[in-house]
């Protein structure tokens, strides 16, 4: 864990040295779970973003994308059950007077128990090789039986109490399983109570219940009350998907790991609207699409898990993570929910309006199901970054700081440098970035030596980096050097275009 903590930091400082994320407010000591996004984190994350738009809108002939207001009526968060079921079960520990996420405390007593297991499973690795059979030795050994019937009791507990309200059950539970608090160490807990999370402000200059609106805490309802405004004005024929990309706001309790868990973030959301009784299989496909499109960055397979569940939201009767493995351990990267009718029908009663769709196949009028994907934007963001940082140890003995982010998430695809800042070879290296710039983001840089140069493109990503030296004068060739295997080959200035374009375009991800 320390090695994970002592990681989480060492991003968290890179970040901001090279402008990918910066405290919010810094000048005022910053405003707490609030980050802003600088030069190359910007690029990074837009680029976050059109590898997911392009995958849903481009790529999918049934799915459209719109962009609807942060500011919605007030009836569609009552009709969304928002105002009355969006809360968090909070605990707080008397002595160090911090406040903790209940359901969160006994998922990482479970976590713990599981890292039981997979000690196990190493040793016995580690003693027979690939001899050793994984499942068998789950499936028998008695301490990995022991601790996951452990698990699977306090499982079924949490899920009983959280789905049935019962929040003395979670304080028990809590109390049973001996959780301390990581600050005080000691079990000295309030009572378990309901925090509802939606931060609420007042529209126009009247005050009272009556201006109360709130800032949205999903993107998804945004895409509700157009479905038929987007069903009918694209002329869409079920299924179909809506998708989105926007900021929501969560009164976040227990928000902390840097960009993990914010109080203003960005979801990517897309709703699939299918006929009644197909959703099972719209859940299982959507699923098995969204971990293929995490697998295709290649940030390693190892890296990714899907995990059912234990409570569902109000709106769900199927719902699964997909967890990555963060500095701070495997962690909901995005969720796949079966929402059923429930948003649809619950619009339909407050609004008064029919949100039904016309089935030609079928000669039927319904409420179309829904199947939504539902991905944090700064999670992909610390997901990406976080498995791409690396302090590499060099064949000469020294280090580098390098990011080896996908070449089509970099925020520069290609650094062009003269090796000289005279005999006209910078005005060459400007020729060269003004063929190159129309097709993708490039950086000039021409200050220190080359291999400083060199490290300062690898700490930030640059795929490529293009030398202009005495020889491209003569012959219009330059030097292109690669971040990951730091091997650099001659080629002519005509096929830099074509060489680097292939290789940082959003198609390499796609096949
Ligand atoms: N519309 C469904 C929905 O909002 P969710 O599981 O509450 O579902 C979806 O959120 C995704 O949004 C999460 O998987 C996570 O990536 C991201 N997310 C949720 N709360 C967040 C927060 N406080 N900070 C950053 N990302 C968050």
């Amino acid at each position: 864990m320390q090695q994970k903590d002592d990681n989480l930091k060492d991003i968290i400082s890179h970040a901001k040295e090279y402008g990918f994320v910066f405290p919010s407010s810094e000048i005022y000591d910053g405003l707490a779970a609030t980050y802003d996004y600088g030069q190359l984190g910007a690029e990074l994350k837009n680029n976050i973003k059109s590898y997911w738009w392009k995958s849903m809108v481009q790529m999918h002939e049934n799915i459209v994308g719109i962009d609807s207001a942060i500011f919605m009526h007030p009836s569609v968060w009552k009709a969304s059950g928002h105002v009355d079921a969006f809360n968090d079960p909070l605990i707080d520990n008397k002595d160090s007077k911090k406040r903790y996420r209940a359901d969160v405390l006994i998922e990482e007593n479970i976590e713990k128990i599981r890292q039981k297991i997979n000690k196990d499973v190493a040793k016995g690795l580690k003693r027979f090789g690939d001899d050793f059979d994984v499942e068998q030795f789950k499936a028998t050994n008695p301490n990995v039986l022991r601790n996951q019937a452990k698990i699977d009791s306090i499982e079924d507990r949490m899920r009983t109490a959280l789905n049935n309200e019962d929040l003395e059950g979670v304080y028990n539970l809590i109390i049973d399983l001996g959780i301390a608090c990581p600050v005080s160490g000691t079990k000295n807990w309030t009572e378990v109570r309901q925090f509802n999370l939606m931060f609420s402000t007042e529209l126009g200059s009247v005050s009272g219940d009556a201006s109360k609106i709130y800032l949205r805490p999903e993107t998804a309802q945004g895409i509700f009350v157009n479905f038929l405004n987007v069903q009918k004005t694209g002329r869409m024929k079920i299924p179909f998907g809506i998708a989105q990309i926007g900021k929501a706001f969560r009164n976040e309790i227990v928000a902390r790991q840097f960009i993990f868990r914010m109080r203003e973030f960005e979801q990517m959301e897309m709703q699939f609207f299918v006929r009644p009784g197909e959703e099972m299989k719209w859940y299982e496909y959507w699923k098995e699409q969204r971990m293929n499109w995490h697998k295709a960055l290649g940030l390693g397979e190892k890296n990714y898990r899907l995990h059912d569940h234990i409570k569902l939201a109000h709106y769900a009767n199927a719902a699964a993570d997909i967890e990555f493995n963060f500095p701070m351990g495997f962690k909901e990267l995005e969720g796949i929910h079966s929402r059923t009718d429930f948003d649809l029908k619950q619009h339909q009663e407050l609004s008064g309006k029919k949100l039904q769709y016309f089935d030609t196949e079928l000669n039927e009028n319904y409420v179309p199901y829904v199947v939504e994907t539902s991905v944090g934007l700064d999670r992909m963001f610390l997901s990406v970054l976080s498995s791409s940082f690396k302090n590499e140890l060099l064949e000469d003995g020294k280090t580098r700081a390098v990011l080896s982010l996908p070449y089509a998430l970099a925020p520069y695809k290609v650094a062009v440098m003269p090796l000289l800042k005279r005999d006209g070879l910078p005005e060459k290296a400007r020729e060269v970035m003004n063929l190159l710039k129309f097709d993708m983001n490039c950086i000039y840089d021409e200050k220190d030596t080359a291999g400083k140069r060199y490290r300062r493109q690898d700490a930030i990503g640059t795929p490529f980096c293009v030398m202009i030296d005495h020889q491209t004068l003569e012959d219009e060739t330059v030097t292109i050097r690669n971040r990951d295997t730091m091997k650099q080959d001659r080629v002519s200035i005509q096929e830099l275009n074509t060489i680097i374009g292939e290789k940082v375009s959003f198609n390499s991800l796609f096949k």
